[in-house]
C-alpha cells in the first residue's frame, strides 16, 4: 500500500520551534468536579501563527481544557499567560477582551438565529439616534456574507437565512468568520471536523490554515489523527487528564502519534493493575524484594 511507507517516515519536516513569548501559555493546570480530577498538571503553549493540535481519545479531557482557556471554568490550579503577562478568565467576555475566540464542540452558534444576527451577537451594529436606534440588519447581514465567502463559502447569498438550516460544516465556517473579523489573536476551536463529511473537514482545515497564515495562533482540538497532521505545527497528546506527549510537527510519525493514543486504555490498565498490586501490599516498599 502506497500509505504505508509515508507510515513509516516522519511526517513534514521538522520545525524547529518559534521565538518570542507565547500568545497564550497555560502552566500546571488542575480541575475537578467533585472528587473526579479531570486534568493533572496540564501545560501547554501557543504562539502566533501556530497551529496547537490538542489530541486525544473521548473523556480526555479535551473540552475541559478549553473551557479553562475561553472563560467557561476556573481551573483548581496552575496559571494562564496572555502574551507573557498573567491573566485570570473569570467569564468568556474576559477572554474576548484579550483577543481570544472559541468555538465550542457542537456549534456555539445560534440555530433560531439569522446569520446576520448570530454573526453580530454581542457587537450589534445599529443605525439611527436616541430612541430611534436599531439593528442595522443590512449592514450585518452583508458583513456577514461578505465574511463567509472570503473563507470560500459561495453557497450563502443571503444573510436571512437561519443559522439552524446550515450544514455543520457552514456552522463551523461561520464561526471562523466571525472570530477573524472581530480581530481574533487566538482562536480555539473544539473538534471542528468531527462531525463532518470529507469534503467539508477539508474545507475547515483550509480555513484553519488561512487563519494561521493571518498569524492567528490556532488551538485546534481532535482525536483524529489525519485531521491534526494536516494542520498542526506542535501536537499535544492528552490521555486521562494527563499530558502524555508533546512534539512538534516531524518529530514523530502517524503510526507513533496513533498507537499513542490508543495507548490511553492499555496504560489505564496498567495502572490499575499496578494500583491492585500495592494494595496486595507490594508497592511502596524501598527495600529490595528478597528472592
Ligand atoms: N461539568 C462536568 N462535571 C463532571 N464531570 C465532567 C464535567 N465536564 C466533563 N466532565 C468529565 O471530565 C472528563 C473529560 O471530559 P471532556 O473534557 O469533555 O473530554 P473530551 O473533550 O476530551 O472528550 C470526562 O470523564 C467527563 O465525564
Ligand atoms: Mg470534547
Amino acid at each position: 500500500m502506497t500509505t504505508e511507507s509515508t507510515a513509516a517516515t516522519p511526517v513534514g519536516s521538522a520545525a524547529p520551534a518559534p521565538k518570542g513569548a507565547p500568545v497564550l501559555k497555560l502552566t500546571d493546570i488542575n480541575m475537578s468536579f467533585g472528587a473526579t480530577q479531570v486534568l493533572l498538571d496540564v501545560s501547554i503553549e501557543v504562539r502566533a501563527g501556530e497551529v496547537l493540535c490538542l489530541l486525544g481519545d473521548n473523556g480526555a479531557g479535551k473540552s475541559t481544557l478549553i473551557k479553562i482557556m475561553s472563560g467557561v471554568y476556573q481551573p483548581k490550579a496552575g496559571k494562564i499567560e496572555v502574551d507573557g503577562e498573567e491573566v485570570t478568565f473569570s467569564s468568556p467576555r474576559d477572554t474576548a477582551k484579550h483577543g481570544l475566540a472559541t468555538v465550542h464542540q457542537f456549534g456555539g452558534t445560534f440555530p433560531l438565529m439569522t446569520i446576520g444576527r448570530s454573526f453580530f451577537v454581542g457587537s450589534e451594529p445599529e443605525k439611527g439616534w436616541g430612541p430611534f436606534k436599531r439593528f442595522d440588519r443590512k449592514y450585518a447581514n452583508e458583513t456577514a456574507v461578505r465574511e463567509m465567502r472570503a473563507l470560500g463559502l459561495t453557497r450563502i447569498t443571503d444573510g436571512n437565512r437561519l443559522v439552524g438550516g446550515l450544514s455543520g460544516g457552514e456552522r463551523q465556517v461561520l464561526a471562523i468568520a466571525r472570530a477573524v473579523h472581530f480581530g481574533a489573536r487566538v482562536l480555539v476551536l473544539d473538534e471542528p471536523t468531527a462531525a463532518l463529511g470529507v469534503k467539508e473537514a477539508a474545507h475547515v482545515l483550509r480555513i484553519v490554515m488561512q487563519a494561521r497564515k493571518k498569524g492567528i495562533a490556532v488551538v485546534f482540538i481532535t482525536h483524529q489523527v489525519t485531521h491534526a497532521l494536516t494542520v498542526g505545527d506542535h501536537f499535544a497528546v492528552l490521555i486521562r487528564g494527563i499530558k502524555a506527549a508533546d512534539f512538534r510537527k516531524g518529530e514523530k510519525t502517524r503510526e507513533e502519534i496513533t498507537d499513542l493514543m490508543a495507548g490511553g486504555e492499555a496504560m489505564a490498565e496498567l495502572e490499575a493493575e499496578l494500583e491492585a498490586y500495592q494494595f496486595a501490599g507490594h508497592g511502596e516498599s524501598t527495600e529490595l524484594p528478597t528472592a
